[in-house]
């Protein structure tokens, strides 16, 4: 192969990754978790995640623990209230997207 083709085909397999690899989550789900967040989850989590007052910083919610976190969310832990009776479980999933985003949107 010369040099030109080499280019090329290391382009093409580039290409060939779908953008979902790297985050399966939709923009809308994304936002709408976040538009959740801000109305019952920041008074406690902080605003966009930062600054938390006196719950765990959930930028550091591990991401690979999606079942925890659909399981501690609804059922509640310790001092933090159940929200399964409030929110939807797609509102839950949706928390999660904004979450294992790290609230970029
Ligand atoms: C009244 C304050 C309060 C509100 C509102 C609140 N939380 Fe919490 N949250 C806490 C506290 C306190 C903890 C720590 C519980 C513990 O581990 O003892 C916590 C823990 C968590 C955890 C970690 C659970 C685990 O498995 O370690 C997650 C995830 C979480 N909250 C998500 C949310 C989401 C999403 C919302 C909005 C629907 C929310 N919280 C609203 C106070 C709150």
């Amino acid at each position: 192969m010369n040099r030109a083709k080499i280019i090329l085909t290391a382009w093409l397999l580039a290409l060939a990754q779908p953008a979902s690899a790297q985050d399966p989550f939709k923009p809308e789900q994304v936002k709408s978790g976040s538009e959740t967040y801000a109305r019952h989850c920041a008074p406690c989590h902080g605003p966009r995640m930062a600054d938390p007052e006196g719950a765990p910083d959930l930028r550091k919610f591990p991401r690979d623990q999606r079942e925890r976190f659909l399981t501690s969310v609804s059922k509640g832990k310790n001092s933090m209230p159940p929200w399964g009776d409030l929110l939807k479980a797609d509102e839950i999933e949706a928390l999660w997207a904004y979450v294992a985003t790290g609230g970029r949107n």
